[in-house]
């Protein structure tokens, strides 16, 4: 595992960003996995801000985002499809079919969730996988629990992270109360994996991920068994 402390948002941003452009220019043609969640907003920016100078081409780039809410419209406004064509997708020259999200409206999310699976194993699996990390220590939406799941699955939130996603809802009973998540085979199959942490906020789950038992209580744990982990934090205020 390598890990960079920095000490502000700002270069935790531009620090991602580099390591996500570094994968395009190597791999113009590479699966990236992408996150949502206030954490890689800054990030997103900065790649916004490469591929206007002429720094980045995604025209090449597949993405498979982590998660979605279940029951919520692609259209919806704090439906992971709205975030990241908002944060990202519409900004630069990524093809819109390119472009996975977790049906949320999936008539039949298992069966969704099964074609998903299979969607990234025929790209190849993932190149390089983003993530952030909840306060309760998931990743994407792999809640505490008594096992890791593997696959993609449909997964009923904890209440705390309700709490934590009530702040992008009018109110906290607008919050759905399941998702469609990928599930850490594929995440743990990538070939890397840049884990992002940032705020005092995430410094307990942090620290127990990384340093605690590997254990599905702490689904974050599983992550200091892939070969090649970086970690940027800026959790100490
Ligand atoms: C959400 C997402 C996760 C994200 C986490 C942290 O629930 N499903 O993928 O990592 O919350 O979000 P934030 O970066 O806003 O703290």
């Amino acid at each position: 595992m390598q890990l960079i402390r920095v000490s502000s948002y700002e270069e935790l941003s531009r620090k991602a960003a580099d390591i996500i452009s570094a994968q395009v220019i190597l791999k113009p043609g590479c699966v990236l996995g992408l996150a949502t969640g206030s954490t890689p907003i800054g990030t997103y920016r900065q790649l916004i801000e490469r591929f206007r100078r002429g720094d980045l081409d995604f025209s090449r780039v597949t993405a498979f985002n982590l998660d979605e809410y279940l029951g919520i419209s692609p259209e919806h406004p704090q439906s992971y499809h709205a975030f990241m064509q908002e944060q990202l997708f519409r900004h630069i020259n990524i093809c819109p079919r390119r472009c996975h999200v977790p049906e949320g409206c999936a008539e039949d999310p298992r069966a969704f969730a099964r074609a998903y699976d299979q969607a990234i194993a025929e790209h190849g699996g993932i190149d390089l996988q983003l993530l952030g990390i909840g306060n309760n220590g998931h990743i994407a939406f792999n809640e505490p629990g008594d096992a890791f799941i593997k696959e993609t699955h449909v997964v009923s939130l904890k209440k705390s992270t309700i709490e934590a996603n009530k702040r992008f809802f009018t109110s906290i009973d607008q919050v759905p109360t399941q998702a469609i998540t990928m599930g850490v085979g594929s995440i743990m199959q990538a070939k890397k994996v840049l884990l992002l942490a940032e705020g005092p906020v995430k410094k307990d789950a942090l620290e127990k991920a990384l340093y605690g038992p590997i254990c599905p209580q702490m689904p974050a744990s599983i992550l200091q068994l892939h070969p090649d982990l970086t970690v940027i934090c800026h959790v100490d205020g």
